[in-house]
């Protein structure tokens, strides 16, 4: 009753602060009417300095209407707040060939809700600022051409988060120029709050990077980047042309920033690139991991539905070329020239349905190399990753790749007899050898901080 009564005084205390910007003057070409959608908690006033610029940077006839929806929260009333957005843009005089839907953080999820139920087919092109195409709309065909524009010191929305979508919406689909549907352009040295203005809302305060660039330049390189994302979609020859060339050069300089997390993502085997094979049901045929023990208590389970796609990861490189040969340690030992060949797989580790044990199985079991100095061993791991629960949520705040991997290697005392050097003691190898894990976890750190 008294949440009632709270809200019922809010309501008529709420003042609405929409506002919208006739185009200015002297600008010719298509009208395009752009919403801007704000941020969570978000004043609609801060976003005006931005659609200015959009509107300055613009040949076209710009309308940029900012409605201000309930408690500032886009997620309210958002169908009909756009509506009568647009309304009041008419009635003033706008005759819009083109509609587009811009929107931040919060509001840039409500746009894709939006543009996938209830305003599908509505609006021509979206603009996610702040925010990334969520995965639950990958693979949708419902959403219209929509450009990701973020900074790389994104501070709510990590651009771990966007190296993800960047793979999806441009390597996977052939690149730059063939990913023209949904583009990924990260701008350097601005944040998250570079799409705003004024005061900071707490959630900003508290988990924004600092921007490196003012918000006047800020709001100046939006301008032009969505500038020329309208004339790449709404333009007309050779003008047109320029324009989706300074878009995919924008997505390739993007590429340059994003290259080496991507490769570090790949090397962990991050299970939102491609998706985590499964060794018992093999689809990827590079994998060739073999299944040992191949036990089971009580029935295995299943095929997983569907299965992983050919193009599956196996397991993690990381494990495979580093860990494993740290866990050997044949380094300094007459082993130094034999090769390790090991292959990981996902797995949970407390599988028992069936069983997944790391194993030797070359040379076979019961034997060894006779010259340690050349000896090849073929042996496997399994690999548990530990992702953070909370990035379900997929907000892109939370850490996206592994804090931890469970890892089952065989012991260093059982490669090393394997590999055939003479009195292997495993008191001195692995039961009281603390080096191997803390090794392991000092390379894990280098191998991505150390300079390519
Ligand atoms: C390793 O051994 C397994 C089992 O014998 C075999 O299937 C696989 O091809 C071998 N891998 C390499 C790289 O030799
Ligand atoms: C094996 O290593 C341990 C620890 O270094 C040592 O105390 C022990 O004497 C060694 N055993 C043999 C047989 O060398």
């Amino acid at each position: 009753m008294r949440f009632l009564l709270a809200s019922a005084l809010l309501l008529l205390a709420w003042a609405d602060d929409s506002f919208y910007l006739p185009p200015l003057e002297g600008k010719q070409g298509p009208e395009v009417a752009l919403i801007l959608v704000q941020g969570a908690s978000s004043p609609v006033a801060g976003y005006k300095p931005v659609g200015l610029a959009i509107q300055q940077a613009s040949s076209f006839k710009v309308w940029v209407g900012v409605p201000q929806h309930l408690f500032d929260i886009a997620e309210f009333q958002f169908d009909s707040k756009v509506d009568s957005m647009l309304k009041e843009m008419e009635k003033a005089g706008m005759q819009a060939d083109h509609k587009v839907l811009m929107g931040h953080s919060l509001g840039a999820v409500g746009c894709q809700y939006y543009g996938a139920g209830s305003g599908q087919g509505k609006v021509d092109a979206m603009v996610l600022t702040g925010s990334a195409v969520l995965r639950k709309y990958r693979d949708s065909t419902k959403l219209p051409p929509t450009l990701t524009l973020d900074g790389d010191l994104d501070g709510l929305l990590r651009i771990t988060r966007q190296a993800e979508g960047y793979f999806h919406q441009v390597v996977k689909v052939g690149g730059a120029a063939a990913g023209m549907d949904r583009p990924v352009v990260l701008l350097e040295g601005l944040n998250h709050w570079s799409f705003s203005s004024g005061d900071l809302p707490s959630n900003v305060k508290k988990n924004d990077i600092r921007a490196e660039v003012s918000v006047e330049a800020g709001h100046a390189m939006i301008g032009q980047v969505v500038s020329d994302y309208f004339t790449s979609l709404f333009g007309s020859g050779s003008i047109k042309q320029a324009a989706q060339q300074k878009i995919v050069d924008a997505v390739k300089k993007t590429g340059e920033i994003l290259d080496p997390l991507l490769a570090a993502m790949h090397l962990e085997g991050y299970h939102y690139l491609n998706p985590p094979c499964n060794s018992d049901f093999p689809t990827n045929p590079t994998c060739q991991y073999p299944k040992y023990p191949d036990k089971s208590l009580l029935p295995p389970a299943g095929p997983p539905k569907p299965l992983p796609p050919a193009d599956c990861t196996c397991g993690s490189e990381w494990v495979a070329s580093v860990a494993a040969n740290i866990v050997a340690g044949f380094e300094q030992t007459p082993a130094a020239q034999s090769k390790l060949v090991s292959k990981d797989a996902f797995h949970d580790v407390s599988d028992v349905r069936p069983f997944h044990l790391p194993h030797i199985f070359e040379p076979k079991p019961g034997t060894a190399c006779t010259d340690p100095a050349k000896c090849y061993i073929n042996a496997t791991t399994v690999s548990m990753p530990i992702y953070d629960f909370k990035d379900d949520f997929d907000f892109g705040l939370w850490p996206v790749t592994a804090s931890e991997f469970r890892t089952k290697f065989k012991s260093r005392e059982a490669l090393q007899q394997a590999a055939g050097l003479p009195n292997v003691n495993y008191t001195a190898t692995d039961e009281l050898n603390s080096k191997i894990c803390q090794s392991i976890n000092q390379a894990s750190i280098m191998s991505i901080t150390a300079p390519a």
